[in-house]
């Protein structure tokens, strides 16, 4: 469960970002959430904070990943050390909203996707001095197309926040899958 929990964590660390300015489309998700397994309950005001403070921050975000054989590396830290606490703050309150049967981002195919692909993707976290490690790999050719299609729009999130993030614009799922 470990494995399948973090596997979506970076998937959520860009999609939640997506839903900050998404004000019709919020409360339909936390519904959603929560008519789907009420784990949600009690968490909903901590993600969304630490989401704000990330999106708010994005320019103090710097992640480099790197593709491999199986999916992608990725380090993702900030030299302030409360946006670097934020950044592994999220990545543990997305892992249980995935351990509890959530999702995100349901307007976006290549989300949708990789949430349709999640036994088949695996994810390692590790927080470190100044943020979040991440090792992600997929068991087919097709979840490791997402994995590394995934990697490279989280980037442009942190890149962008919610310039890109808040029209939930849809990303392409690969041709693979
Ligand atoms: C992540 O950081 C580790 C430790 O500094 C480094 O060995 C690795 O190359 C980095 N990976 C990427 C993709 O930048
Ligand atoms: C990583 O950091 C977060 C935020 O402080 C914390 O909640 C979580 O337990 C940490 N994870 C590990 C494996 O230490």
């Amino acid at each position: 469960m470990t494995l399948l929990s973090g596997a979506v964590v970076m998937l959520l660390l860009v999609g939640s970002l997506g839903f900050v300015h998404e004000v019709s489309a919020w409360p339909a998700m936390m519904a959603a959430m929560r008519g789907r397994n009420g784990g949600m309950d009690g968490m909903d005001g901590g993600v969304m904070d630490t989401i704000q403070h990330l999106m708010q921050n994005h320019d103090k975000i710097t992640r480099h990943y790197a593709h491999t054989s199986a999916g992608i590396t990725a380090n993702t830290t900030s030299s302030d050390p409360q946006v670097a606490g934020w950044l592994q703050q999220h990545v543990t309150e997305m892992k249980h909203l995935v351990e509890s049967g959530g999702f995100i981002r349901q307007c976006d195919p290549l989300f949708v996707s990789v949430f349709e692909h999640r036994d088949e993707i695996s994810l390692e976290v590790t927080n470190t001095t100044h943020g979040v490690s991440v090792t992600e790999q997929g068991t087919s050719p097709c979840s490791v197309a997402l994995v590394q299609a995934h990697a490279k729009v989280v980037s442009s999130f942190v890149e962008r926040g919610s310039a890109e993030a808040r029209r939930c614009n849809p990303h392409q799922v690969p041709d693979i899958c």
